[in-house]
């Protein structure tokens, strides 16, 4: 589908309203969303590909926004497939276009369609400029958000941000969700770990004066820019976004969530805000991502053959890989026999940044009891006091 978004920017889109699944792991229940741009001007660029299950109706797109003529340029922003499988198509339709890449995706291009011959290449250097008109696109290297030859671009007469993946979220673009949440949950995911890059891209950004962010992924961005930024400043610089008590909790049959809603209830009964995750049912990444959005996690776990229960060791394992800190932690384990659950998650916390934890750690033994729940509002009343 084609979008006009300014006098000469269009986006050339795809809503994949059937994946259910994004890079093998992250759940989609709205879809997502493939941009890509088309620039037209005295010369004319298409701005990254799409995904390889809608080449053609992506190249229908530039026929149908360029007329019929053969495009300048072709600019590759980034060379994850999501963005980059088209690009052989793209060759075989317009031989004569002259790529615009950097030395990194140049030979990724190579490593990727080892059949593609491209006839004529600019290779683009940070800070590069490509004149096509009017529109001046001025290049700036973004590595590590997320691959190492991402680059960004900003086209100077009307404002525009290409801003790659960045500012992307999950779901199609015309999908009824928060922006909030499932850019969260898609930049925590994907991104999270390259909080230092990003926080060095923006840092480039920042003199730029924006009217229109165009992702690869997700709606176009055309207002409130300073809520987008704050919340990429925030994500990256590992800073929570609210005061709040993530509560995710791993159990067999269903005792140590019992203390796990227990906790929540008492939390609220308190005014403060609380989240529960099941990491055994709900999305772990939702999980993730809501651990990063408030500065409290609680982490309950079943003590399982003298470990932490599995969904509870890949949760911890998700978060060491994002650089998850800078956080309270806090502790409910649960044991028949020996429980130590606690030790055990508390020595992954250790080798994390900046965390502090709670005095209170609650053990249960195989089910609640006045001890145990009396150790849960010693819990929730430590972690309400703010
Ligand atoms: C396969 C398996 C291994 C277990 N290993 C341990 C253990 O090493 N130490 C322990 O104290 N309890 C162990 N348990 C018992 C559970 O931790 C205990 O029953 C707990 O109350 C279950 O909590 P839940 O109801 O939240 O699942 C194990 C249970 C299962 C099913
Ligand atoms: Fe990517
Ligand atoms: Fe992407």
């Amino acid at each position: 589908m084609v979008r006009k978004i300014t006098d000469r920017v269009y986006c050339n889109f795809v809503n994949d309203k059937d994946i259910t699944l994004f890079e093998g792991q992250y759940k989609l229940s709205k879809g997502m969303a493939y941009n890509s741009y088309i620039i037209t001007d005295e010369k004319t660029a298409v701005l990254d590909t799409i995904e390889k299950s809608h080449t053609s109706e992506w190249l229908d797109g530039i026929k149908t926004v360029l007329e019929g003529k053969s495009p300048d340029y072709l600019v590759i922003h980034h060379m994850e497939p999501d963005h980059s499988a088209s690009i052989g198509a793209f060759f075989k339709e317009y031989p004569q276009t002259t790529l615009v890449a950097n030395a990194k995706t140049v030979s990724m291009i190579s490593q990727f369609f080892p059949d593609t011959v491209v006839a004529d290449t600019c290779v683009m250097t940070d800070g590069g400029k490509l004149c096509l008109g009017k529109s001046t696109l001025n290049f700036v290297f973004t590595p590590m958000v997320h691959w190492p030859e991402v680059m960004m671009s900003y086209e100077e007469s009307e404002g525009v941000m290409f801003s790659a993946d960045a500012f992307g979220t999950f779901g199609t673009s015309d999908a009824d969700q928060i922006w909030d949440d499932e850019a969260r949950r898609y930049y925590i995911g994907i991104v999270g770990k390259y909080g230092a890059q990003v926080q060095n891209a923006l840092k480039k950004l920042s003199a730029l004066e924006i009217s229109v962010i165009c992702p690869l992924h997700g709606p176009v961005i055309t207002g409130n820019f300073a809520h987008y930024i704050q919340l990429y400043d925030k994500w990256s610089s590992y800073t929570p976004e609210k005061n709040g008590v993530c509560i995710c909790c791993a159990s067999v049959y269903g005792n140590t969530l019992e203390a796990a809603k227990l906790l929540k209830t008492e939390l609220e009964k308190s005014g403060t805000e609380a989240v529960l995750f099941d990491l055994t049912t709900d999305d772990i990444h939702e999980a993730v991502a809501n651990a990063f959005k408030y500065d409290t996690l609680v982490l309950a776990s079943t003590t399982y053959n003298g470990a932490v229960f599995p969904a509870a060791d890949s949760f911890i394992r998700k978060l060491a890989e994002r650089n998850f800190k800078n956080r309270k932690v806090a502790f409910i384990e649960n044991g028949s026999w020996a429980p130590v659950a606690a030790k055990i998650m508390k020595a992954a916390f250790d080798e994390m940044k900046g965390i502090t934890y709670a005095e209170t750690t609650v053990t249960v033994r195989s089910a609640l009891s006045q001890e145990s729940r009396q150790s849960v509002s010693e819990l929730a009343k430590e972690l309400s006091v703010r």
